[in-house]
């Protein structure tokens, strides 16, 4: 696209809005594609993958978004007009092992993606986490001072600072908390998944009492994102689950939701796991922003455990 001058006029297409989705073979990722399924948009899947793991029907292109030249591509062939960035090293232990690939990934990568949008006037989603706060005094809402623990926490508050810094007109930080859901071929899988698994199996697992959040179903995250493109809806945004549980209490609900044996929920602090990377004692969000302004609705939390309960062939025990 040719460069043009920053204050000349320029409507958003009447047409669908193209949307290209990073990391769309992650939780997120395929959450947001099947969502956006359902809408008129003309959808551009991108991952590191030779291919898309979910089946939906939409267009997809291979893209490491650390990867310039890919990234440069991309934005030339499919000039999108918003570009939602789902892509991340999300392992907190992963990112604190690997610092440079984490930097890489989650700071720098997103620098990129910014000013590639400020080129193309593309709105620019940058997905984002609670853990960009210190867990002092959750739960946080959108005017909370960031003052993340770990070094995950400390990329992706970078990648925020980041896109401001690029002065792109149109930028929307949507930050969320404890991601839980399902998907196809998913490279980790998520606490609630885990739980279900353990807890079905039988075995005991060893879940923390000190630690608050505000666990999101993907789907509602995804339903978010949605209506943020809908409504062209800038600045930061809230969107969670509504209901604050600690780790401990989300194991027992998914334990009283199939009827599992709840003895096998075995509650410990989190100074029981010596090699942790330091986590934020409490988070989670207040949504009213979201809420309001987007008319955002998520459910339950027990009614998004059935859901996830349902693609893993488990029961509700009521
Ligand atoms: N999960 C949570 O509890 C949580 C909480 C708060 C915020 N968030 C944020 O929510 C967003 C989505 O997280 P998620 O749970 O969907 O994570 P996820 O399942 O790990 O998905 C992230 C995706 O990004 C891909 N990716 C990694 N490096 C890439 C690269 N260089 N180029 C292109 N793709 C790359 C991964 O590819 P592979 O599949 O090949 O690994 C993965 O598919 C992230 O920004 C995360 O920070 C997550």
């Amino acid at each position: 696209m040719p460069e043009l001058p920053d204050d000349f006029p320029l409507s958003r297409s009447p047409l669908p809005p193209c949307v290209l989705v990073t990391g769309a073979n992650g939780l997120l990722g395929q959450a947001l594609l099947h969502r956006l399924a359902a809408t008129d948009s003309k959808v551009l899947a991108t991952a590191r993958d030779d291919a898309l793991r979910p089946s939906v029907d939409c267009d997809y292109q291979p893209m490491d978004v650390t990867d310039p030249d890919a990234v440069s591509t991309v934005f030339e062939d499919a000039d999108p007009d918003v570009v939602v960035n789902c892509a991340a090293l999300s392992d907190i232990g992963t990112c604190n092992e690997h610092r440079n690939e984490a930097w890489a990934t989650n700071a720098r990568a997103v620098k990129r993606l910014a000013k590639r949008c400020k080129e193309h006037r593309a709105h620019l989603i940058q997905i984002s986490t609670d853990f960009v706060f210190n867990g002092k005094r959750g739960p946080y809402d959108e005017e909370a001072r960031p003052d993340p623990v770990n070094y995950y926490g400390r990329t992706k508050l970078a990648a925020e600072n980041a896109i401001r810094e690029v002065g792109i007109s149109d930028w929307t930080v949507v930050r969320t908390v404890l991601l839980y859901g399902t998907g196809t071929d998913l490279s980790r899988t998520n606490i609630v998944q885990w739980m279900m698994e353990e807890l079905a199996a039988g075995e005991t697992i060893h879940v923390v009492t000190d630690q608050h959040r505000t666990p999101t179903y993907a789907p509602d995250l995804a339903d978010g994102i949605a209506r943020v493109i809908e409504r062209d809806a800038t600045g930061i945004y809230h969107i969670s689950g509504r209901e604050m549980v600690t780790i401990h209490e989300l194991a027992e609900t998914v334990a009283n939701v199939f009827g599992f044996d709840s003895s096998l929920v075995d509650p410990v602090p989190s100074s029981y796991f010596d090699d942790a990377v330091e986590r934020p004692p409490k988070t989670g969000f207040l949504i009213l922003k979201a809420e309001s302004e987007l008319g955002y609705d998520p459910h339950s939390l027990k009614t998004g455990l059935r859901a996830v309960g349902r693609t893993l062939g488990l029961d509700p025990a009521s």
